[in-house]
């Protein structure tokens, strides 16, 4: 946790530099400016250059606009999104990559669901770890900027909040004044879950939170009211189809009347709730997720699937993992031990997360160091993972290779999906080769599409 806090003071974040035409744009004057003053005998050849610097002028400004165009059309949905979670608990993107240019969304996570209960309307400061301003300044100025509400156990606001008309509309009220005060370009709604099976699921029983599946739609209608049709409205959705309790056939057209688009968190498919070992974001699993959406009635253009930048892994049993191996020749599927405790689902220990900025527990380097070297992909479910036998341990990742070749073509491209996002780029963070690894993919698939658009018109 020190090494976390360290970082966030010593990578404050950079400014990236504007966009290359404009730079070029403003470095031409200034020779030309230098060129007046050395000489005022060679008036001719100033007024060439001058003439020059006009033309490189329009030249850049066209160069600005199709660039912008472009940028605005892939915003607009007419290319697949791209986006990027920047998240309190790393927040940092990096400065000289070419990728940046193409993040179509940042979703800021998180701001507190807590502050949008009661009139707040007047409220000047939106407590958030960044703000959007800085946030705007690291990615495409066309980028959009949209702030994430809620996140994992914050549950108690939404569910305050969405309870009756008149909370559901000063939730809502609140919501617009602070997109209005901070100058985001939208939110993105992470209640996890309307419904249930959230954190507190074995001690608030789901029954108490029916009601929620009919009050979901009817807050993010209250949010839409108040934003105005021009602003963005996302919602993260659970990624496991047992969580799935608000997303029916009856509700998911309710909802997609509403938000632009779905992030269904295809991650995290392995948790401590689960008593075999399988891959936390698999292709296959990822697809049972989408589809699940899909076949509710949600059009796959206005879904975007996830990518986790972290590693996940849990204790499994030994005798029986090594019987599993020995009969299945994979330790997918191995009986885990029990992760959280089935009365208070409080967290045995016994299963964890770091991601790839973090440093590696030193009760788990060795054994994460052969995850590394010895880790297979299985190709049939689609993931990285690793059985240690010495340690008990199952590794379940994503590698870069595998997320340009495999989970685009086979999740994104095999469903039409609209778009992509990670959990979360500060994560990758320093070397950041999964969000390239991202990015790669992302312009294929944008690429492909864009031909076919092309021939079929
Ligand atoms: C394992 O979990 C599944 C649900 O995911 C449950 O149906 C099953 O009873 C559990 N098995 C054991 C041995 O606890």
């Amino acid at each position: 946790m020190g090494e976390i806090a360290d970082t966030i003071i010593a990578n404050p974040f950079k400014i990236i530099k504007g966009c290359p035409q404009t730079l070029q744009a403003r470095r031409i004057p200034e020779i030309v400016v230098e060129k007046t003053q050395e000489s005022s005998s060679t008036t001719a050849s100033l007024f060439a250059g001058l003439k020059m610097f006009v033309a490189f002028c329009i030249f850049f400004q066209i160069m600005g606009f199709l660039a912008s165009a472009r940028s605005t059309s892939i915003n607009d949905g007419h290319g697949l999104r791209n986006i990027v979670y920047l998240t309190g608990q790393h927040p940092i993107a990096p400065t000289h990559m070419p990728e940046l240019q193409d993040v179509t969304h940042v979703a800021l996570a998180f701001m507190s669901s807590n502050l949008f209960n009661g009139n707040n309307e007047d409220r000047v400061q939106w407590p958030l770890f960044t703000s959007v301003d800085h946030a705007r300044r690291l990615f495409n100025p066309s980028a959009k900027i949209l702030v994430a509400i809620g996140g994992w156990g914050d549950t108690a606001a939404f569910e305050h909040g969405a309870r009756t008309s008149s909370t559901r509309q000063q939730f809502s009220r609140n919501v617009a004044a602070m997109v209005q005060a901070t100058g985001a370009d939208g939110v993105d709604i992470d209640w996890e879950y309307p419904g249930g099976n959230g954190e507190d699921y074995k001690t608030v029983p789901n029954s108490q939170k029916e009601w929620e599946i009919e009050a979901y739609p009817l807050l993010l209608a209250e949010i839409r009211r108040a934003l105005g049709p021009s602003k963005i409205i996302s919602a993260a959705v659970p990624g496991k189809p047992g969580d799935m309790l608000a997303f029916t056939p009856l509700t998911v057209p309710r909802i997609m009347a509403q938000v632009d688009f779905l992030n269904v968190m295809t991650y995290d498919l392995l948790n401590r709730r689960d008593n075999i070992t399988k891959h936390h974001s698999g292709v296959v699993n990822s697809l049972e997720a989408v589809d699940a959406y899909i076949s509710a009635g949600c059009s796959p253009d206005r879904i975007n699937f996830g990518l986790a930048f972290y590693v996940k892994y849990c204790k499994t049993e030994h005798k029986s993992c090594l019987e599993h191996v020995s009969k299945t020749g994979s330790a997918l599927g191995c009986p885990t031990l029990l992760m959280e405790d089935p009365e208070t689902g409080v967290d045995l220990g016994r299963a964890g997360a770091f991601s790839w900025h973090d440093s590696v527990p030193d009760d788990l380097r060795d054994s994460f160091a052969r995850a590394q070297k010895m880790g297979r992909y299985d190709n049939e479910g689609g993931g990285y993972y690793y059985w240690d036998e010495k340690q008990d341990l199952w590794w379940t990742y994503d590698i870069p290779r595998a997320i340009t070749q495999h989970k685009f073509p086979r999740v994104l491209e095999a469903r039409n999906l609209g778009g992509v996002f990670a959990w979360g780029i500060g994560e990758d963070a320093p070397d950041f080769k999964n969000f390239e690894a991202m990015t790669k993919g992302w312009r294929q698939a944008n690429n492909k599409q864009s031909d076919e658009t092309r021939s079929e018109l």
